[in-house]
């Protein structure tokens, strides 16, 4: 093996050992006091996505979210498959679960979603109607979901990944027919469903703050400026909205840049910022024989560590709606089921055990 590459791995090794130590000490040095955690540190609510089954049924799950959370968005349950999986037949008991949790520990709960283009049910796909039919359920959908959750749902994700990633502009048209990249939204309601979303969605509950919610933003370019201006542009209008959600789905090689000039660009719209499903995968070329090595580890607990400090040097605290993770344990994560391969992007190991990529968030909230 070459002398460098020796090397490096040694100087990783020792980055781990100190990583580890440091943290040793950390945990020591706060076992005499209380001892450290997310919700308790961070400056701003502290969230992860959330399954009912996740809660209702993992220990090892519910231990780690009341412990170290105090904000839940709904993983899949307030979805439209899920919530009305027949025209005006409307199932609200997955996520009943989760508000019901939320209520009795106190947790924020924030609302993912009303409209989609994906996680859509058979009826809504297949539906046949004029603009006017499609403009009813469309209406009908948010504002019954609304009223159902109001007073327990504090904000939603009213429109969620409504622009494209290659040019900006607005899904529409299924960039190859079939590939579900589309938004039958847009097809049928036209570009202004958006801020028809955010209007229904205020008139049935008034007092619940309303996100547009995105990936991507850290790439820069043709989304970000288009996300912006369309944000903008609502806010301009009058329409209802109070927040952008920075999903941050990213990876280990994640331009740093990108993401402090995202964040600072976002909180100059003056709305609330809300980093709203963060993961870091270690794996996106997906190497079959990948090892989590404590090189790769020191590297993903740098990298939340970074995104921890950034959020809270760039966005001014009457803005910060909090960081959420999509999940809080690489054995919840979508990643390695949704991309098929071997993947670690949470701060939660698999045995809801704190990872370095914990520590590096957790210093990352009170450096
Ligand atoms: O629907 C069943 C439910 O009936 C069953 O009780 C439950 C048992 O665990 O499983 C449910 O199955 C699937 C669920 O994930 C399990 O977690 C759903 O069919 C499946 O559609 C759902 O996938 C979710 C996906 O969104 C679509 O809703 C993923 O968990 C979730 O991670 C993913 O999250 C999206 C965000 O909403 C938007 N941003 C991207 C992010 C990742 O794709």
């Amino acid at each position: 093996m070459p002398a460098r590459l020796k090397n490096y791995i040694c100087f990783a090794l020792f980055c781990g050992l100190l990583l580890a130590e440091g943290c040793k000490k950390n945990s020591s040095s706060s076992t005499q006091s209380v001892v450290a955690t997310l919700k308790a540190s961070a400056p701003f609510p502290m969230g992860s996505a959330v399954t009912s089954n996740g809660i209702l049924s993992n220990y090892y799950y519910q231990g780690v979210l009341l412990t170290e959370y105090n904000s839940m968005t709904a993983d899949y349950e307030m979805k439209f498959d899920i919530t009305e999986p027949q025209q005006d037949v409307f199932n609200y008991a997955p996520g009943d679960a989760l508000v019901n949790f939320a209520a009795q520990h106190h947790f924020r709960m924030h609302g993912h979603n009303f409209i989609w283009h994906q996680a859509l049910p058979p009826w809504v796909l297949t539906f046949q109607g004029d603009t006017s039919a499609w403009e009813s359920l469309f209406k009908t959908h948010i504002e019954t979901e609304a009223i159902h959750y109001k007073g327990k749902v504090a904000s939603w994700d009213v429109v969620n990944e409504a622009i494209r990633d290659d040019n900006g502009q607005l899904r529409n048209r299924d960039a190859t027919p079939g590939d579900g990249s589309g938004s039958i939204w847009r097809q049928h309601l036209g570009p202004d469903y958006i801020a028809r979303a955010f209007v229904y969605a205020h008139e049935a509950d008034p007092n619940a703050l309303l996100f547009y919610n995105d990936y991507g933003q850290e790439w820069g370019g043709v989304k970000l400026d288009s996300m912006i201006s369309l944000v903008t542009g609502l806010k301009k209008r009058g329409i209802p909205i109070s927040g952008i959600g920075m999903q941050m789905h990213i990876d280990i090689n994640a331009d740093t840049t990108g993401i402090a000039s995202a964040l600072k660009r976002l909180a100059a719209t003056g709305l609330l910022v809300h980093v709203s499903e963060l993961d870091i995968s270690v794996n996106p070329g997906a190497d079959p024989n990948i090892v989590f090595t404590s090189a790769l580890q020191v590297k993903q607990a740098a990298l939340y560590q970074f995104i921890a400090e950034t959020y809270r040097a760039s966005v001014p605290a009457a803005q910060r709606y909090g960081i959420t993770t999509w999940e809080f344990s690489d054995a919840d994560s979508w990643i390695p089921v949704f991309f098929n391969r071997k993947d670690w992007p949470l701060p939660f190991d698999a045995a809801y055990k704190k990872k370095p990529a914990y520590y590096g968030l957790l210093r990352g909230l009170t450096n």
